[in-house]
């Protein structure tokens, strides 16, 4: 197994799609000078990779070989954001194989957080050197970094949640329908949580950010003291 040592802290936020765990990661990010590390769109990399060669992305094989080869650089300016690369992107995040290919990249990241990275990758813009490294996406606390002294686990309902992708989605495609991607939300709920491999789950000493009612200055707000905290010791 990885040897799990960092010389910088590590934030780990974990939780399902569209709840916001991304724009509170780059807030913490901006806010106190941490790399950061948006995991889900390296799922979402090996899935557009798969998808712009015409291949299927339950191609189990291909979606390994994709992963074990993949770099950020390659994704550059892709438009991973949409519909069709999120539900390919779970679907090859159940890939056993394809984790294991992402896991060793992610951990590194965690441990060694590049100093001035794109901010896809990291909030790092000044030439401070970075105070800590700060991850989302569903298995973080859980399976990438164990051992971060900081877990969060950010949720909303599943309605608020379709709801806040479908004000995202709209403006590129004005005829989807928000009840389209509350089945899609429901769908990859269902994949992500019910995955044999790394299943999305709170981490035992995760604190619980639930967003259904709160902004993003109110759970910012709701995370400062606990990383302040740890800032101070
Ligand atoms: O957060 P997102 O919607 O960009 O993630 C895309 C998919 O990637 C999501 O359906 C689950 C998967 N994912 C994962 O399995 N583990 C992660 N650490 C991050 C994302």
């Amino acid at each position: 197994m990885t040897e799990h040592r960092t010389s910088s802290l590590i934030i780990a936020i974990d939780g399902p799609a569209a709840a916001g765990k991304g724009t509170l990661a780059r807030r913490i990010a901006q806010d106190y000078h941490f790399a950061y590390l948006d995991t889900g769109s390296l799922y979402r990399g090996v899935a557009w990779c798969l998808l712009s060669r015409g291949v299927d992305p339950e191609n189990k094989q291909q979606a390994e070989e994709c992963a074990r080869n993949f770099c950020l650089d390659d994704i550059e300016g892709a438009d991973i954001r949409t519909r069709t690369v999120g539900a390919a992107a779970s679907i090859v995040a159940a890939n056993d194989g394809v984790r294991a290919a992402l896991l060793d990249f992610q951990r590194n990241f965690a441990q060694h957080p590049p100093q001035n990275a794109s901010l896809r990758r990291a909030s790092a813009s000044s030439n401070m050197p970075v105070k800590g490294v700060v991850l989302d996406g569903r298995d973080i606390g859980t399976v990438v970094c164990p051992e971060a002294p900081l877990k969060l686990f950010v949720t909303a309902s599943a309605r608020t949640r379709a709801h806040r992708r479908w004000l995202e989605l709209v403006s590129h495609n004005p005829s989807l329908k928000e009840s389209d991607i509350f089945a899609d939300i429901e769908a990859r709920d269902a994949r992500d949580a019910g995955r044999a491999s790394a299943p999305l789950t709170q981490a035992e000493d995760a604190h619980l950010i639930d967003t259904t009612h709160l902004s993003i200055d109110a759970a910012f707000a709701a995370v400062q003291p606990l990383i302040d905290a740890l800032m101070m010791r």
